[in-house]
């Protein structure tokens, strides 16, 4: 008879109770269930067996814990031989606290049922390429790191809705099939409808402002498409969108808006989401440091700083910093490669060539950095007023401050027909774009809009616009027509940007890029 170690006895409990631990109890409530016998059922995340106990790590989607089957509990023991990583399983035990198991609590096993044994899983702990990560995104959604991400993103997407649910506004869904372009007729995804060609929605906001004429104070939340070629950390080419839009709002008060949501969303996350953005090694001092009012400048601002000698100070600190740390990663290279080679145990390599495949990567990143650097420098020094921001700009700005910094006043000829141009400067527009800080780009683009019927007719000409299509749009401005405004937030800009990821393809489920559209 093989004896179980002191810590594994079992408090003594009847035949009531153990017909009571048929009742299912969620890992994540298992705190309230010390020294009882509960059910649990799962999937088996990890597990490793001494011959004398079995420890089983079960995921139930609420949590994680650690499942104990000691060999003097023959039945549930010998069921553990046959278990493959990612089988589902149920388990009746005893619930104890143990700090040092994951998740605070362990579960003593006196019965285990096998529900599915499953085939050999082929996401393993050994270094896979993102790759081969997006061809198994259906089963990569199962990893620890991408289930913290899909409870962040859900978790944000809770508060922006009740931040505008609290503030009085009503949902407004907006259709996803259009006529027509609202955002330039470059990215649109044209789709086959009865024989005719129409397009997949790239925004709601038209739409959205005519609710706001009934409802005053509106928002949508949906899918929105946009045929982006570009591969970028940034781009997906469908991708979720906030919308809220405002009757009788000015762009001082659509700028409060958008700050007010942002720093409710920075607030939920560092108070609800401590666990997996520690799991994700997201570093919080940069969210903690963000505060209200955030900073505000205008374009032509950032075109003189551009151009100013602290921009090119930074730069040139840049490129000294990258070299450093190219140096210091080709140590490490150096050093992972050879402790590879002396590496005996087969979890010491899987272990260490992650470490490699991370090293590498980051060495391409810093060599393309320190390759376009001086082209970052050059087209910084001569931007000349009427362009467009683009990613490094809008980074070099980012970095003059703490919290996202909202940027106003662009030049009207790289922003959309429906925006009003500023009467004191008609070459400019009353629009806000909110740039993130830590290089996560715009998160945010919005405006006050045009409300004059002749203004909007004048810009649609210019702009080329087929007004038959938009007469619709126009009549807003015929009947009643007041001052409106409103911005889009992207949802997976945000969510990156919180979470710390180097690129926006995991913050959604199933990410559809220029490149992929499967699984
Ligand atoms: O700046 P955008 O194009 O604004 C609009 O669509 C307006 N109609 C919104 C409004 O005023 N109601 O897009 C808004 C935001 C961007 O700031 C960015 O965060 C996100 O949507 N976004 C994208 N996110 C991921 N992939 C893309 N291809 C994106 N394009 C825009
Ligand atoms: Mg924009």
């Amino acid at each position: 008879m093989i004896h179980s170690a002191p810590r594994l006895r079992m408090i003594p409990v009847g035949d009531d109770e153990m017909n009571n631990a048929k009742s299912w109890v969620h890992i994540a409530d298992l705190g309230k269930h010390v020294g009882c016998l509960v059910s649990v059922r799962g999937w088996l995340q990890a597990h490793r067996s001494s011959g004398k106990v079995a420890f089983l790590q079960l995921r139930d989607g609420s949590g994680f814990c650690q499942c104990v089957v000691a060999a003097d509990v023959p039945d549930a023991f010998a069921k553990t031989a046959s278990l493959t990583l990612e089988s589902s399983l149920t388990v009746v035990g005893e619930v104890r606290a143990d700090q040092r198991a994951p998740g605070g609590f362990e579960l003593l096993v006196r019965e285990l049922d096998v529900i599915h044994i499953a085939a050999e899983y082929p996401i393993s702990r050994k270094a896979h390429g993102t790759d081969f990560l997006m061809n198994h995104r259906h089963l990569w959604l199962r990893s620890p790191r991408q289930t913290a991400i899909l409870r962040i993103r859900h978790r944000l997407i809770q508060a922006m809705r009740a931040f505008f649910d609290e503030r009085g506004f009503t949902l407004i869904d907006t259709p996803l099939l259009t006529p027509g372009a609202a955002e330039g007729a470059g990215t649109l995804f044209p789709v086959d409808y009865f024989g005719d060609p129409v397009y997949l929605a790239q925004t709601g906001q038209l739409y959205l402002e005519s609710a706001a004429m009934a409802l005053g104070k509106v928002y949508c939340f949906g899918p929105t498409f946009r045929a982006e070629k570009s591969k970028t950390r940034r781009h997906l080419t469908e991708f979720w969108m906030l919308e809220p839009e405002v009757a009788f709002a000015e762009l001082p008060e659509i700028a409060e808006l958008a700050e007010a949501l942002v720093m409710e969303l920075v607030t939920t996350a560092l108070r609800d989401c401590q666990a997996e953005l520690a799991h994700l090694g997201r570093e919080v001092a940069p969210l903690q440091k963000i505060a209200l009012p955030f900073p505000r400048c205008t374009y032509s601002e950032v075109v003189d700083l551009l151009h100013s000698g602290q921009v090119r100070s930074q730069l040139e600190a840049d490129m000294v910093a990258a070299e450093n740390r190219l140096g210091e990663l080709r140590a490490q290279l150096a050093e992972a490669e050879e402790a590879r080679g002396g590496a005996r145990k087969q979890w010491q390599q899987e272990r260490l060539d992650q470490t490699l495949q991370q090293v590498r990567e980051e060495i391409r990143e810093v060599e393309t950095r320190i390759r376009n650097l001086p082209a970052h420098m050059e087209s910084a020094a001569t931007f000349a007023w009427g362009q467009d921001l683009g990613g490094d700009e809008e980074t070099i700005v980012s970095r003059q401050f703490d919290a996202p910094v909202i940027i106003t006043h662009y030049p009207k000829t790289v922003k959309a027909f429906y925006m009003k141009p500023d009467p004191q400067d008609p070459r400019v527009v009353l629009n806000l774009d909110m740039i993130a800080p830590e290089g996560y780009g715009e998160i945010i683009g919005g405006s006050q809009r045009e409300e004059d019927e002749h203004a909007l007719l004048a810009r649609m000409d210019e702009e080329g616009m087929d007004r038959a299509a938009y007469e619709w749009y126009v009549d807003l401005r015929r009947y009643g027509s007041v001052p409106h405004g409103g911005f889009g937030l992207g949802v997976e800009r945000v969510v990156a940007w919180i979470c710390g990821l180097r690129h926006i393809r995991e913050t959604i489920p199933f990410p559809r890029l220029m490149g992929r559209l499967t699984p």
